[in-house]
């Protein structure tokens, strides 16, 4: 029987994700551009060899599989994409769908769709999360094309998508660029949710001087209760681990400064192209970049020397540790409903008609953002899929008026104890923004129509919109 489906793409994770495939039951054809790695992948795939057809020639390859072709092009996104799909176009036919699972830029994406229009080939931007691991026992899968494109490789899909109880973590989300826009934004949050837990973790080291391995402990504790993620689990190991070297925690040994390959950025910038704020987002990704940054920072340090606040002191530990808790579900809510609002705009503004319980839904499993959390905006967004902001859903304005005192004192003692916070802080900021309903952009109207007459509205709705500022502008 010829394969079910194509992999283009051997490293990692493409190597996992095509065991995945096979050792669910789909035969499955595998292309390399290095022959020898096609070999040796096959060569190490003992029992599954049976349903990997290896192929040293793209015709081979592309003979293989059951027409119409889906070939899973899994490399380094960007360039190579696109010369692997030029490269591969002479050998297709007609319905034959190429799918990038790679973390593309959802406007490269939607390049390629247009630049296939009148080719006869079809596209997929399918967004895989869960790291290797994933990639190998259960992927969160998120998927973006024709809706035919989808329906033949539903049942692959499927059977290598993690499971939530029995609910598979793969959705189709709309045409074109949706799954990788979505997959964008679950990166976003992602590096939101990892800001936040160093940012917690930053407290509980330099402020209540704990060593990694208590850290680790705490955090421990925490994965038993309302923040119980992969996140937080994998952190409680991080932090625990030993450097085999020298035996220390290996965490103290590791350089502060955190890459980024660009998915986080993309977020915060397609949400600013939209004007929905995304400030906790925004806060990570700027984090990361100061972070970088480690010379600097280190003769700032000499030239500034650290805030001159004495010894950070909190009257109660465990209340403070209870707070700390709080505050990160807190802030974690606020990263999350700026994640959504950023994706229901997207929507809107590209006609994709964005499933939100569904997204919700196939992040419970398999992607690094998978915690019990993703179930209750499940719920929340079943109930009411199209209301303005996750936050004024009945149960997580509940959960932010119970946690938001938390967050407001454990941002205050950190910025009095001169620790920065910028992620726990910018969801404090958003929480508090959002919920008055008279700000002060009065004053940013009246500045703007003071300097460039502008104009502005006006809150009884009387028809004068400038304002009496003596240069003949209040006419
Ligand atoms: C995932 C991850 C994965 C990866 C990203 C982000 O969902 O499995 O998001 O895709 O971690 O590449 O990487 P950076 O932190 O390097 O930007």
């Amino acid at each position: 029987a010829q394969a079910e489906i194509g992999l283009i793409g051997l490293g990692v994770m493409g190597s996992n994700l095509a065991l995945n495939i096979a050792e669910k039951g789909n035969k499955i054809a595998v292309f390399n551009r290095t022959v020898d790695a096609t070999r040796k992948f096959y060569a190490e795939a003992g029992e599954l060899q049976s349903q990997i057809v290896p192929c040293e020639t793209i015709e081979e390859f592309v003979a293989a599989i059951r027409p119409p072709r889906p070939i899973i092009i899994m490399i380094k996104a960007g360039e190579p994409v696109d010369q692997q799909m030029e490269l591969l176009k002479p050998y297709l036919e007609n319905n034959d769908i190429m799918i990038d699972a790679g973390n593309a830029n959802f406007r490269d994406t939607m390049r390629r769709f247009d630049n296939l229009k009148d080719s006869g080939l079809t596209f997929i931007g399918m967004g895989v999360s869960g790291g290797e691991e994933g990639a190998r026992h259960g992927p969160s899968i998120m998927v973006g094309g024709k809706e035919e494109s989808w329906k033949r490789v539903e049942k692959v899909l499927t059977s290598i998508a993690a499971k939530y109880n029995e609910d598979p973590c793969v959705a189709w989300l709309g045409e074109n660029g949706a799954g990788h826009f979505v997959k964008t934004i679950h990166n976003g949050i992602e590096y939101a949710d990892m800001q936040m837990i160093a940012e917690i973790y930053g407290i509980l080291r330099d402020g209540l001087k704990m060593s990694a391995t208590e850290i680790g402990e705490v955090f421990g504790t925490w994965n038993k209760g309302r923040l119980n993620s992969y996140l937080i689990e994998i952190t409680e190991k991080v932090l625990k681990a030993a450097d085999p070297i020298t035996g220390k925690p290996i965490v103290d040994l590791i350089l502060d400064k955190a890459g980024q390959k660009g998915t986080g950025k993309w977020s915060v910038i397609e949400a600013q192209n939209m004007g929905i704020p995304a400030t906790a987002i925004e806060a990570a990704v700027a984090a990361r970049s100061i972070s970088s940054v480690k010379s600097e920072r280190e003769a700032a340090e000499k030239v500034l020397g650290l805030p001159a606040v004495g010894e950070f002191k909190v009257a109660d530990k465990a209340a403070f540790l209870k707070d700390l808790e709080s505050a990160l579900l807190a802030a974690k809510i606020g990263a999350y409903a700026q994640g959504f609002a950023v994706m229901a705009q997207a929507s809107r503004e590209f006609n994709w008609n964005l499933p939100m319980p569904t997204i919700a839904r196939i992040w419970r499993a398999g992607c690094i953002i998978r915690s019990v959390f993703l179930d209750e905006i499940t719920t929340a967004f079943t109930k009411d899929p199209n209301v303005a902001n996750l936050i004024v859903t009945p149960a997580f304005a509940d959960m932010v008026k119970e946690t938001d005192g938390a967050l407001r004192r454990v941002v205050s003692a950190a910025a009095l104890g001169g620790l920065p916070v910028p992620a726990l802080a910018s969801a404090l900021g958003y929480f508090d923004s959002y919920r008055r309903g008279r700000g002060t952009a009065n004053v940013i109207q009246a500045q703007r129509d003071f300097f460039g007459a502008h104009g502005f509205d006006r809150v009884d709705g009387a028809d004068a919109h400038h304002g009496p500022w003596g240069s003949g502008l209040n006419a």
